[in-house]
């Protein structure tokens, strides 16, 4: 018996943030992106992606940091969903509701987040049997981030971070991210590293064992003193509060602490959800940090909430 798809009204999907626990960055290539070594971590801060059939394109936002999210066609959510209706032949438009807790240009891939939930659902609502590489293909063509936010959990990424593979992870890891009111460009932070490393042979970037050895053991201690991200230096470059940040929080007691991703958002690694809790309120109290957010690691990328006639 063949099943026919059902054509729904409205598809939910929320999408989590992303932490990477090792930023490992090689050569700049002759396209212009660098060669990575990556390990990421999908947390627990959700922005929500619904989409509902409608006559024309359109996207509206709401949500606690949607400022300076474009509202319009340039959105990456409503591209992802054109490039996946022009893959897929859909000549039928979406509305789209984004939902965003994510922070903005935090180095956290809230937009990449918005375009892989953009990709779930519209597959969802259109009826689409696609197999998850043709999926995860058409997300590496909109950013590098977008595959890992698909499949979520904590996973070896590599290329320019596209290509994703899942690392055996134990336990739960308590997360503190001090946000900042100033975002960074993902490009300026790249130019930045490369001009700071101008004078240095950098090799091909590769894993480190010991911080896989520490997640595949659920060791907190030995991965909090493995976190490294080549791409801190240029963020506290371009935004040297950033280094004060890191050592506040280290100082009020986090395991460790690090620059997610290209930044500004800083990561600490806490011992449980009480510690959480304790180092929140000291960043936010103290003044460090304009803004704090508390989540758990790893969660589960881009899920189906809702599908449903409305
Ligand atoms: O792939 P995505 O659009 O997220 O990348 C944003 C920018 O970050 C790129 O245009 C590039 O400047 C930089 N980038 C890079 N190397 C990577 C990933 C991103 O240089 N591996």
């Amino acid at each position: 018996m063949t099943s026919v798809p059902v054509l729904l009204p409205r598809v939910s999907v929320r999408v989590p943030a992303k932490v990477n626990l090792e930023l490992r960055v090689g050569p700049r290539r002759a396209d212009g992106y660098h060669e990575l070594a990556t390990v990421y971590q999908a947390v627990g801060l959700y922005d929500l992606v619904e989409v509902t059939h409608a006559p024309q394109w359109g996207i509206e936002l709401t949500g606690r940091t949607r400022e300076g999210v474009p509202g319009d066609a340039s959105n990456l959510a409503v591209r992802a969903a054109q490039a996946l209706a022009d893959h897929a032949g859909v000549d039928t438009p979406v509305h789209l509701r984004v939902t965003k807790e994510i922070p903005v240009a935090g180095g956290m891939a809230g937009g990449s987040a918005d375009a892989a939930g953009a990709l779930v659902a519209c597959a969802r609502l259109w009826g689409l049997d696609l197999p998850a590489a043709e999926l995860e293909g058409i997300a590496a063509g909109l950013g590098s981030d977008i595959p890992f936010l698909i499949s979520g959990g904590t996973a070896l990424g590599s290329g320019r971070g596209e290509h994703v593979v899942p690392v055996l992870t134990r336990g739960k890891y308590h997360w503190v991210f001090a946000l900042s009111t100033q975002g960074l460009s993902t490009p300026s932070v790249y130019a930045e590293c490369d001009r700071l490393r101008a004078a240095t042979d950098v090799t091909a970037p590769e894993p480190d064992q010991v911080l896989l050895a520490a997640l595949a053991a659920g060791d907190r201690d030995g991965l909090a003193g493995r976190l490294a991200n080549d791409l801190q230096d240029a963020a506290i470059s371009l935004q040297p509060d950033l280094g004060e940040v890191l050592e506040a929080g280290l100082g009020f007691g986090a395991l460790g602490g690090i620059v997610s991703g290209s930044g500004p958002t800083v990561a600490f690694l806490v011992r449980n959800a009480e510690a959480a809790i304790d180092l929140a309120v000291a960043l936010a109290a103290s003044g460090t940090a304009a803004d704090v957010r508390r989540a758990v690691g790893p969660v589960p990328g881009a899920t189906i909430e809702a599908a449903a006639a409305r």
